[in-house]
């Protein structure tokens, strides 16, 4: 059965895009079929698949008119005019988009993805029974469901916009895990309060959905536990492979207010991940509960791996050579930081597995 992940924090910035090709490319490594779904009206996974500046070039359109791949359009269009979610059990709605690990799919983004969104926020304020609003809410998770059943999909992971609209509302509601990729600083410290709260709200709002619309529970598509799997601390300068001072600061602070405040509060609620499950999922690790991975800044890496559609972990030596046009001890330092890469990435994906066993 397909297990769904959203990376999700509505703070802007914070890695949530690379985090999610990163992360499907991880899993994809550990032979599982993976689809990467671009869920943000910027297209950003879009752009880093498909190689940065395509998603503004001309082709773009034809790319969306032709059907040969299935992209976000049909499904948005579909959502919006309440179409049967069965017309995506058929494989005329065009092949999953390739990219260059064998085992990773995107299902591409468009820009009409935020009329979705407007359409969703208004239909959950709706108090009741308006036919015409009601059903949209479920139609995305629910397409999303069919097509991942169709193409024997193990994990579909979902890449976020940094807002708190009804889209992001039910897709994290609707996931069975949720990551917040974070960075060490302030701003995002002030993000884990108020996503606590944001969270704990939807849970709320769909709980009145459900009963307002007299859905039964069961067989809702948004079936509001999503678990918390854990924060990504990405981005900071390292000093002897370990964060610098300043960084390290925040790192702390973020896990102490994500143990002492989010975790509590999200228990409540049934929304995170079980504590045994997460004890075992860092066992021989220097990781603490509910930090998933410490990423540090890829530095002149990530300008090779957008040129060449790769994660930094992937590139090749010669990929490092040629398109990095490095060479000597800085083609060296490069191969060693991407070895770095290399570990720091397949260890994350085995705990997601664990954790999501
Ligand atoms: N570990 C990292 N080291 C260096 N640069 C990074 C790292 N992770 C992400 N970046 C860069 O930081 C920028 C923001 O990353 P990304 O777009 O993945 O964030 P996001 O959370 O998806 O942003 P948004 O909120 O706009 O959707 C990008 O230019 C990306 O290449
Ligand atoms: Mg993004």
């Amino acid at each position: 059965m397909t297990k769904s992940i959203s990376l999700f924090n509505h703070k802007g910035g914070v890695s949530k895009t690379t985090t999610t090709f990163n992360l499907g490319w991880v899993l994809a490594n550990h032979n599982r079929k993976v689809l990467i779904v671009d869920l943000d009206p910027q297209c950003n996974l879009t752009g880093l698949v498909l190689g940065y500046g395509a998603v503004e070039n001309e082709k773009m359109e034809s790319f969306y008119s032709s059907r040969e791949n299935l992209t976000m359009k049909p499904i948005v269009e579909a959502a919006i005019k309440g179409a049967e979610p069965d017309i995506f059990i058929k494989s005329e709605n065009g092949k999953l988009f390739p990219t260059e690990n064998p085992d990773l799919f995107l299902l591409p983004g468009h820009l009409n993805t935020s009329d979705l969104d407007s359409q969703i926020s208004v239909s959950l304020k709706i108090a009741s029974g308006v036919p015409a609003t009601k059903n949209v809410p479920g139609m995305l998770p629910e397409i999303l469901h069919k097509i991942s059943k169709r193409e024997d999909i193990d994990y579909i992971i979902y890449d976020l916009s940094p807002n708190v609209g009804g889209l992001n509302e039910i897709m994290v509601m609707s996931s069975d895990y949720f990551i917040i990729p974070t960075s060490p600083d302030y701003f995002c410290l002030q993000a884990i309060g108020s996503l606590e709260k944001n969270i704990r709200k939807w849970h709320k709002d769909v709980i009145r959905f459900i009963e307002d619309n007299d859905f039964s529970v069961a067989n809702f598509p948004i079936h509001n536990s999503p678990k918390f799997l854990g924060a990504i601390q990405q981005r900071y300068r390292p000093r002897k492979e370990k964060p610098a001072k300043s960084f390290q600061k925040w790192i702390d602070i973020i896990r102490e207010s994500i143990n002492d405040s989010l975790v509590p509060s999200l228990e409540e609620i049934d929304c995170v991940i079980d504590g045994k499950k997460m004890d075992l999922a860092l066992k021989n690790t220097d990781l603490k509960p509910y930090d998933l991975a410490h990423i540090p800044d890829f530095n002149s890496l990530i300008a090779i791996s957008q040129q060449v559609s790769k994660p930094v972990f992937s590139l090749t030596d010669s990929e490092i050579a040629e398109v990095g046009k490095v060479f000597g001890h800085a083609e060296e330092t490069m191969q060693v930081s991407r070895d770095n890469f290399n570990r720091v990435f397949t260890d994350l994906g085995e705990r997601v597995l664990s954790l999501t066993s």
